[in-house]
């Protein structure tokens, strides 16, 4: 074996979304594009809002000097300000701009906290169905995931459960709202629940549980729902997100992670995670991003497509007999699979060219997750095909 044993046993065991991405291509090279039906992607289809293209061509016809060069490592004085005024209104206590970090998405932003907080073998409690990348992440900084159960009827926090599962060896929970399988926004109260938790918890231990707040989904929500800041619920939290979602922007790794201004030891945080930023690798967030997103922290692609997107599919597939909870925010719907093997599920749904992930990848076996993130005419179109899948699968 020329790589390590471990990555490559990584790649095997997560390789749901590639060989998805692989029947995809094999299927449109059949059939057509336009027969093809792929739910697999959480890649947004719409395009960065109007300002981000006037703002890259403002900077474009009136350069900066020395705008491509390296910053500090923690990005920008007036990004992190920029971010700082947002997070501020947002939490309704002061955020200042020493209290950001900027970072290559919030991919990054979660390596950069992970690596600053983790002895090895410190656990870190992660809730399933998760975005499957937590536990590599974890991994790569020595520490060991420990997978939760939500509620498995509403996919809320069960308090009792993250309790149990807190040892002496718990250094950080990360929670993840709007929620990606499951588009489930943690309420206020059952937030202020687990920081009251995590209080009790550090009291017995005498030693600091961080929750990670991971939220590229935040600006994402629907039918007036609000995504409540963790800052003001929860003491010992840090944000960890980014402007994939919100402006469109994934491939330009784009985000930031902020501490808690009531977290005691902010300041040696946010001094470490700098340090992490720098010798992971990233150095700093990209530049011309940095300047872009600083005049766009009020700005967003809006949810009104999306809105529509989960109600046709939520309405139609409900209709057909599929049993879901409906999402209150982020674009994914996340239902139970009608047969007990998801796999298998997944697997008869490719014969009417429906291409899914199977819950397995999730941590979250029996249940099925769509990416709505795409083009509405595909998601009429496929609606024949899911008619006939139910018809083949729901007894
Ligand atoms: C829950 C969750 N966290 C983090 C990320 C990483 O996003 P980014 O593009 O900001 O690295 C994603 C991307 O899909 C996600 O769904």
């Amino acid at each position: 074996m020329a790589i390590a044993n471990k990555i490559a046993g990584h790649i095997s065991r997560s390789s749901w979304i590639r060989k998805m991405f692989e029947e995809g291509e094999r299927l449109r090279e059949q059939y057509g594009n336009d027969n093809v039906y792929d739910f697999t992607l959480g890649n947004p289809d719409v395009e960065p809002p109007a300002a981000f293209g006037e703002a890259l061509r403002q900077l474009a016809n009136h350069p900066l000097p020395g705008m491509h060069r390296y910053m500090n490592n923690a990005g920008y004085p007036e990004t992190r300000a920029a971010v700082a005024a947002r997070l501020t209104k947002d939490a309704g206590l002061t955020v200042t701009a020493d209290q950001v970090v900027m970072t290559c998405g919030a991919g990054a932003a979660l390596n950069v906290v992970l690596k600053t907080i983790l002895n090895p073998g410190e656990e870190v409690i992660i809730l399933a169905p998760y975005f499957v990348e937590y536990k590599f992440y974890i991994d790569n900084h020595g520490g060991v995931p420990v997978e939760v159960w939500t509620d498995r009827e509403t996919f809320h926090l069960d308090l009792a459960a993250i309790e149990a599962a807190i040892t002496t060896k718990t250094r950080a929970i990360i929670i993840n709202t709007p929620n990606n399988p499951t588009g489930v926004i943690y309420r206020a109260d059952e937030l202020a629940a687990l920081g009251e938790l995590v209080k009790r918890a550090q009291q017995r231990s005498s030693h600091q549980i961080y929750v990670i707040s991971d939220e590229p989904y935040a600006r994402l929500s629907y039918d007036g729902q609000q995504v409540p800041n963790v800052f003001p619920l929860i003491e010992t939290s840090v944000i960890v997100t980014s402007h994939s979602k919100d402006l469109a922007l994934p491939g330009e790794r784009i985000g930031y992670l902020a501490a808690n201004p009531r977290m005691a030891n902010v300041a040696q945080f946010v001094e470490g995670a700098v340090f992490c930023n720098r010798t992971l690798g990233f150095v700093n967030a990209p530049a011309l991003m940095q300047r872009l997103v600083t005049g766009l922290q009020e700005s967003s692609i809006g949810t009104d497509g999306y809105r529509q997107k989960r109600d046709l599919l939520y309405n139609s597939l409900t209709g057909f007999g599929f049993k879901m909870v409906k999402p209150d925010g982020a674009f994914y719907l996340f239902p139970q699979s009608p047969l007990t093997d998801d796999v298998a599920f997944v697997r008869q749904a490719q014969q009417e060219r429906i291409l899914l992930v199977p819950g397995s990848g999730f941590g979250a076996p029996g249940y099925f997750r769509i990416a709505y993130c795409v083009d509405q005419g595909m998601i009429e179109r496929s609606l024949p095909a899911w008619e006939r899948l139910a018809r083949q699968t729901i007894r």
